[in-house]
């Protein structure tokens, strides 16, 4: 407050109007004093000196303290001739007292209202500053790309952005968030994040919106509890993921079908020709008796055997075998026992739960996650041992393979590039049945895959 004291308004044309007044009163004091005419007119002692406290006083209503103690201080100044005329005519003593009245009062005036001054000042700041933020907020309100709208305590919309209004018509503003957008006050009022799969448009077209609900003006002026919706519209990313799952699931769809065929032309012709030409080389064998001949057929026909083993094993291979007729368990339990029988592994088989039949999707989809696991243990874990649980849950089947191989980095991103389709086929065929797949290992400590998958899968399926 000091140096606002030493800073008197210089500038200010009122204050060199005051200190106008103050020199005129002075010089008229001085004038009159020393012609002797206040001695001889009735004038109380001391009352010319009052009459400075006028312009004081207006000094410091309009300056505050500095245009009060300036004001005071040349008033002083201008006194002090008075002051030295001879006795006989002035009055020091009264004066000297009188001018140190003003002063004081120019000093407590002045500091009082200079408080005000600036307690005034701080509020305007403070209401200016919130005025400033109420504008950028607004600004970035009605600017913003993502359509945003203020919602009141009951669920009204109070305010929407032109983004807003675009998106969902310009008349949701006064209704309800159920009405304007189907989007239940309840789901506002406690969630922070929902994605909505349904908001509707206004025009009868429904979209997909993630939504976010932040509180604004808590307990604001009136007393309310608003609450702001930001909409992040996510139906064109969700058209195109639905495409692309679609595409995923037709290929699949489309992959197992060739399997199939392959499977069946395998064993339908070249198969069972082969397995006539066995027997008849058996016969030869037996009609031609014991020779070189018969011991060269009896060599060819082995081959032939070994031929016919291995046609088995890819046709095996294609089409699960079993499964359809059988169940998954058998199919596991069949797979389990010809990967034993071909590698130096232990396989454990563990079924918990009740087992039931599911839909040929899932047990499609469920066989194939452990058919790549386990090709993978054989191919790459140099395990002793895995263990393959299949657990039935009331709504789900869950599926477990873990090894005490090498592992490897399972991180996301860590993988090798795009030749190894065997893990994302894995999680793909999950995703796709509505389940997931997650993927544990760490080197030197094994692999662990476990997936889970719902007992009715979403619409839209590997079959689809
Ligand atoms: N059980 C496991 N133990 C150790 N490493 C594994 C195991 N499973 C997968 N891996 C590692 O992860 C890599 C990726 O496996 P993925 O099944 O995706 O591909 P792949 O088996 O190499 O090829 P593909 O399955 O496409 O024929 C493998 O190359 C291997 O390095
Ligand atoms: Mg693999």
């Amino acid at each position: 407050m000091l140096r606002e004291a030493l800073h008197p308004p210089l500038r200010e044309a009122s204050f060199w109007a005051v200190q106008v007044a103050v020199v005129t009163l002075a010089g008229l004091h001085f004038y009159l004093d020393s012609a002797g005419i206040l001695e001889s007119t009735a004038f109380p002692t001391g009352s010319p000196v009052g009459l400075l406290l006028l312009p004081v006083l207006y000094a410091a209503l309009r300056h505050g303290l500095a245009g009060s103690a300036a004001t005071a201080l040349w008033a002083t100044l201008l006194w002090l001739p008075d002051l030295a005329l001879p006795n006989a005519l002035g009055h020091p003593a009264d004066d000297l007292i009188d001018l140190a009245i003003v002063d004081g009062v120019a000093v407590f005036v002045g500091v009082h209202i200079e408080r005000a001054m600036i307690q005034r000042r701080r509020v305007e700041a403070a209401e200016g500053e919130r005025r400033e933020v109420e504008l950028r907020y607004q600004e970035l309100f009605q600017t913003n790309f993502f359509p945003i709208v203020i919602v009141d305590a009951h669920g009204v919309i109070t305010e929407a952005n032109p983004a807003a209004a675009a998106a969902f018509g310009d008349r949701i503003t006064g209704r309800t968030t159920d009405m304007a957008l189907g989007v239940a006050h309840d789901g506002v009022g406690r969630q922070t994040e929902a994605s909505i799969e349904s908001v509707d448009t206004g025009d009868g077209v429904v979209g997909t919106y993630r939504m976010r609900v932040a509180r604004v003006r808590p307990g604001g002026t009136d007393g309310g509890d608003y609450r702001q919706l930001v909409f992040q519209d996510l139906t064109e990313e969700y058209r195109e993921r639905a495409a692309v799952r679609l595409y995923a699931a037709r290929l699949l769809a489309a992959q197992e079908e060739e399997r199939q065929h392959i499977a069946h032309e395998i064993h339908d012709d070249p198969l069972q020709r082969l397995i006539h030409l066995a027997r008849r080389m058996d016969r030869l064998v037996v009609q031609g008796g014991p020779g070189p001949t018969s011991t060269a057929l009896l060599e060819t026909r082995f081959e032939l055997l070994e031929i016919i083993g291995r046609l088995r094993d890819v046709a095996r291979g294609l089409r699960p075998p079993g499964l359809d007729q059988l169940g998954l368990v058998a199919a596991v339990r069949g797979l389990l026992a010809d990967v034993e029988d071909a590698h130096a592994v232990r396989l454990d088989f563990e079924v918990t739960g009740t087992p039931v039949r599911l839909t040929a999707d899932v047990e499609l989809g469920a066989f194939r996650i452990i058919q790549e696991a386990v090709s993978n243990v054989t191919r790459h874990a140099s395990a002793h041992a895995a263990r393959v649980g299949l657990h039935y849950d009331e709504d789900a089947l869950r599926i477990r393979v873990a090894d005490d191989g090498i592992g490897f980095d399972a991180r996301p991103g860590t993988g090798a590039g795009g030749a190894q389709l065997g893990l994302v086929g894995m999680r793909e065929r999950a995703s796709l049945l509505g389940g997931r797949l997650v993927v544990s290992s760490t080197p030197g400590r094994g692999t662990v895959i476990e997936a889970r998958l719902p007992a009715s899968p979403p619409p839209m399926s590997v079959a689809g």
